[in-house]
């Protein structure tokens, strides 16, 4: 009796692992793709996941679902490590009905969830799905919008990540959406809220899947991802790495890796500037240079490249970096590198990430498009997020800092705790050209020679103020340093900001501008 028992037992597990059956997993192989628990295997630390659910079968009996009967319905979950630190996780199993939602599949989902936010550990998902299962109707609905409710409790309580590795539509695109990271894989993943037919029935617009919600597509045009992967391995590797510069959740301090500290110097950043201030150059050079070697990791890179933002190490500490970036646009703040700038300020105000803020920046952008597009409340999305933000705020201003961006990137006046420039920084109204054009276009106008008197005026005028000395009189930048020694600076700036504590006035909540 006893070993019949077993042996049931033995063929529930042995089927639960077939998912949707053999075939459907050799075709998921033939796409590229990893099965539900192939992912799993890979993201955890080896031997440590514990599956919760396995043997849960869905509830339904319309439209002959009574007669296919899958455990786990469509979804894997369970909790393990990820380099020894422990996570939950739900890998959506494409081989049962599409890997869509029921309402079982949801429950199994909002169950780990509920357990990630007892005991304040990430939620990692691998998302997989059609979205809601259509046969269930109703109860599939609720079942997503169970986690949805779930998604925004956790938000900024536990971190929560979606790694989008297959086709994903209609509510299966929502609970990613409200996580904290999204990442997607190449040419295998999809998302979008109605796909290519429907979209050719209302819009009469043909478009292909990759078109419409490819991952370049996502990475480059709308922002969605965060991350694109080439395939599942790679988009697995690079949950993992993220994970490593986060906390637990929003009570813990960022990880710190073991640092000795050496003289700190860094010669190389004495020669990135380039002499001219309309020369352009590569702000990551300038980040390589400051952080711990090769701990770069940039966030949403292919999108808004005109400002660059990411987590780093600094003496073993985790940061994170918003950044303009002068080869692009000139580094100009527009409607997307300020949403772009403002949420990732946000994740890392959530979760204790101290923030680097590196400023080059000639101004906001200028012109219909950016007016039309809301830039005045785009602007402020950025300009706010930072004010807020209570963890240790630094800023350096390499060169250009003008007009309302040298207010909006961390300046002293919005609660920065230690600000340093280059030399080369320029802290001005605008750029001496523009400048002198209106302030002494009466004298250049009727001057003999109206070049001469331009160029004699913006002279004048960079003399004044394209420089760091005035705003360091007043004490606005700290101390202007040789580019050489930020790094030195930064880590002591940083370790002295480290038991920093900042309480904003009582509210309920602040109303950023959405
Ligand atoms: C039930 C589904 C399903 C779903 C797919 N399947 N989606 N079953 N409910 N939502 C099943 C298919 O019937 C098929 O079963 C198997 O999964 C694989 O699907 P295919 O279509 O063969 O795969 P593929 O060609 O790769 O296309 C994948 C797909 C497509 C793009 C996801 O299946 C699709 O468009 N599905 C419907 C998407 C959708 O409209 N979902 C509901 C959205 S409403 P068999 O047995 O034939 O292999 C929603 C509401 C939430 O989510 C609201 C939130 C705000």
């Amino acid at each position: 009796m006893a070993s019949s028992k077993l042996e049931i037992l033995q063929q529930k597990i042995a089927e639960a692992q077939l998912g949707g059956g053999e075939e459907r997993i050799e075709k998921q192989h033939q796409q590229g793709k990893l099965t539900a628990r192939e992912r799993i295997h890979f993201l955890l630390d080896a031997g440590s996941f514990e599956e919760i659910g396995m043997l849960v079968t869905h509830r339904s009996s319309d439209f002959g679902l009574d007669q296919q009967q899958y455990y786990g319905d469509g979804v894997v979950t369970g909790y393990g490590t990820v380099h020894g630190r422990l996570v939950y996780v739900f890998s959506q199993d494409f081989t049962v009905f599409g890997g869509s939602l029921s309402e079982t599949h949801a429950e199994k989902i909002c169950k780990i969830m509920d357990l990630a936010m007892k005991v304040g550990a990430p939620v990692i998902g691998l998302n997989d799905s059609g979205g809601a299962r259509i046969q269930e109707g109703v109860v599939s609905l609720a079942g997503y919008a169970d986690i949805f409710y779930r998604n925004v409790m956790a938000s900024g309580v536990i971190p929560q990540i979606s790694a989008i590795m297959g086709p994903c539509a209609g509510g299966a695109v929502y609970s990613p959406a409200m996580t904290d990271f999204i990442l997607m894989v190449e040419k295998t993943s999809y998302m979008f809220v109605t796909g290519p037919n429907v979209v050719k029935t209302v819009t009469n617009e043909t478009v292909t899947s990759e078109e419409l919600g490819g991952a370049f597509t996502h990475a480059t045009k709308s922002g969605v991802t965060h991350f694109t992967a080439a395939n599942d391995l790679d988009c697995i590797k690079k949950v993992k790495q993220l994970l490593s510069y986060l906390p637990q959740n929003c009570e813990e301090t960022t990880p710190k890796l073991p640092y000795v500290l050496g003289d700190e110097i860094r010669e190389g950043l004495e020669h990135i500037i380039p002499e001219s201030a309309n020369h352009p150059y590569d702000m990551r050079a300038i980040i390589g240079g400051v952080v711990d070697e090769n701990s770069f990791f940039e966030v949403h890179k292919d999108y808004a490249e005109n400002i660059v933002v990411g987590f780093a190490r600094l003496a073993g500490r985790s940061i994170g970096i918003v950044a303009n970036q002068p080869i692009s646009l000139a580094g100009v703040l527009d409607v997307d590198s300020s949403k772009k700038g403002a949420r990732f300020t946000r994740f890392c105000d959530c979760f204790n990430i101290p923030l680097l803020v590196l400023v080059d920046v000639p101004g906001f952008l200028p012109g219909t498009d950016q007016e039309w597009n809301g830039i005045i409340m785009n602007g402020a999305k950025l300009l706010y997020a930072l004010s807020e933000a209570t963890v240790p705020k630094v800023t350096v201003i390499t060169r250009k800092a003008y007009g309302g961006a040298y207010d909006v990137m961390n300046s002293k006046h919005i609660g920065a705790d230690m600000n340093f420039a280059f030399p080369s920084a320029e802290i001005a109204v605008m750029g001496a050209k523009g400048a002198s054009e209106i302030i002494f276009k009466k004298e250049i106008m009727t001057a003999d020679n109206p070049a001469a008197k331009l160029a004699e005026k913006e002279a004048e005028y960079a003399e004044k103020f394209a420089n760091p000395y005035r705003a360091a009189q007043r004490g606005f930048i700290d101390e202007v340093i040789e580019p050489k020694h930020t790094r030195r600076k930064l880590i002591k700036a940083f370790a002295a900001l480290e038991s920093k504590v900042q309480h904003l006035p009582k509210k309920k909540h602040g109303n950023i501008p959405l």
